[in-house]
């Protein structure tokens, strides 16, 4: 049977977020509700959306894998040349979303990029099964490709170059750091009374504001 869209809904009763509840800076409630979402999520805790946006001012979502975070900000992995690539180098203001749908949260984040140091993507590609590692060179992130076989062809022919050699990390593949300047945490509350509690860095200091849902 089709859903009536205009039906789906839910009621959002598990939990508040007060600002008695709630620190100065952002992060350590970041790391509070990372930890509980790995946790208690069914699907990857690590899993947000990342917003990049194109000379024309056209915004670009797409789903990618937080893979680390410190004080300095938020790190994934991608290919320096894929169409995010090249957006968040030449316009580094980007955005990213995690919706933790079992814990009823949310968290947005806004900042600028920067790309990490390559001894930390060093670090981290080879950290990554082999299969990943050479799975990095084989795909031209974001170019048209003739079909399937490409891809195959390209990882069957980096199978035997690298049969037994370790694969060095792609120069065009490593990580950026999002640095944040914003981040919101937004926890669902019933009647769409939701708490948003909204952390601004001005001037090197966190403030925090609640917002309206
Ligand atoms: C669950 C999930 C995790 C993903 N993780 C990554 C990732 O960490 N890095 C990445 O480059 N792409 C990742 N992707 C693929 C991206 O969503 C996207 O298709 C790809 O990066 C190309 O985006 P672009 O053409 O806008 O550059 C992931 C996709 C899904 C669904």
């Amino acid at each position: 049977m089709k859903p009536d869209v205009a039906d789906l809904r839910r009621d959002y009763t598990r939990d508040g977020l007060l600002e008695n509840q709630a620190p100065d800076e952002p992060l350590s409630l970041f790391a509070t509700w990372f930890e509980q979402a790995v946790e208690i999520e069914s699907t990857e805790a690590n899993a947000m959306m990342l917003a990049s946006v194109d000379t024309n001012g056209q915004p670009h979502l797409r789903t990618l894998l937080l893979k680390g975070m410190d004080d300095r900000g938020f790190v994934f992995f991608t290919n320096y040349q894929s169409a995010k690539g090249q957006q968040l180098q030449a316009n580094p203001q980007a955005a990213m979303t995690f919706w933790w749908h079992d814990l009823e949260r949310q968290v947005r984040i806004e900042g600028q990029v920067e790309q990490i140091s390559a001894d930390e993507s060093d670090a981290y590609y080879h950290s990554r099964p082999v299969g990943s590692r050479l799975g990095a060179w084989a795909s031209p992130q974001s170019q048209v490709i003739a079909n399937r076989e490409v891809l195959e062809n390209n990882l069957q022919q980096l199978q035997q170059q690298y049969a037994d050699l370790a694969p060095e990390r792609p120069p065009h593949w490593g990580g950026f750091r999002l640095k944040p300047q914003l981040i919101e945490f937004w926890q669902g509350r019933p009647s769409r009374l939701h708490d948003r509690l909204n952390y601004r860095l001005v001037d090197g200091q966190w403030q925090r504001e609640r917002l309206a849902p």
